[in-house]
């Protein structure tokens, strides 16, 4: 069975240095050698926006110059790239993910769904939905979503349903819930999932926030395979079989998806859940 090499990015950027950002994501994926480079959320620009007039001077379209670098990126070390980064398409804001394949022309876009905190005031409800991108040449099904989506698990869910053997998730996480709620996410949908996180701190308008770091790399069981420090730039490398995510068997009776018994959960998909 094939196996492709994953490498998360965890990296500080600083707010609003987006030349800056953007010249030392290059030098730091200069010597990825990996299948997959996955980077965090708003990687390109750091965090803490206050508000939207902030996001539009400093938002891109998902061809401009942040996703160019990607596809260069891409190319340059083989690999599929997923990056964070702040989108504007017309009038509307999102904080949105690339997901680049070298080989393919078109430039994936997932346009966060759960916005966390004071993105509230600044980026629109994400459009895109969830999707899988299929990459036959590495025999990968790549599902992106974006930190706070963490929190909801109709998110993993429902990229497992479209066929991800991989959740990619750019984050920018200052929390350590997530922790407690990556490994579940993993073996109830029989998925891998790489978490890359940032570092460092942020300070806008008397308020700190603190990333923690410690992104993740996750099997398919729940166990780790690799783990980064809560304070430190570092990138982290698993091997992952994506075909083993598959067979959603994990005895001679049970099947995590054909087990489910949807037409109990009909309050899952009712606006008023109440
Ligand atoms: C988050 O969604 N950045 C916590």
């Amino acid at each position: 069975m094939s196996s492709l090499r994953v490498a998360v990015v965890q990296y500080s950027p600083e707010f609003g240095a987006k030349e800056q950002n953007l010249r030392r994501i290059d030098s730091i994926t200069s010597s990825i050698d990996a299948d997959v480079i996955v980077l965090p959320e708003l990687c390109n620009t750091g965090y803490f926006f206050l508000d939207r007039k902030e996001v539009a001077s400093e938002a891109e379209t998902g061809d401009g110059r942040t996703a160019q670098l990607m596809r260069s990126i891409a190319q340059r070390r083989n690999a599929i790239v997923v990056a964070g980064f702040a989108e504007q398409a017309g009038t509307s804001l999102f904080n949105s993910t690339l997901v680049i394949v070298p080989e393919d022309s078109q430039n994936y876009v997932y346009r966060k769904i759960h916005l966390f905190y004071r993105e509230q005031n600044c980026f629109d409800i994400g459009d895109s939905g969830f999707f899988v991108v299929r990459d036959e040449r590495r025999d990968l099904r790549l599902g992106p979503m974006i930190c706070y989506d963490w929190r909801f698990p109709e998110s993993a869910r429902a990229l497992t349903l479209l066929g991800a053997d991989l959740i990619a998730c750019p984050s920018n996480l200052v929390t350590d819930a997530w922790h407690k709620v990556m490994p579940a996410r993993a073996i109830e949908n029989k998925i891998y999932l790489a978490v890359a996180n940032r570092a460092g701190s942020e300070h806008r308008a008397g308020e700190e926030l603190r990333f923690k770091g410690q992104s993740a790399i996750y099997a398919y069981n729940g166990e780790a395979l690799a783990t980064a420090a809560p304070d430190k730039d570092e990138v982290l490398y698993a091997d992952i079989q994506p075909a083993q995510t598959r067979d959603k068997s994990f005895n001679a009776f049970n099947d995590v998806l054909s087990d489910r018994r949807p037409e109990y959960y009909v309050r899952l998909c009712t606006v008023d859940s109440k």
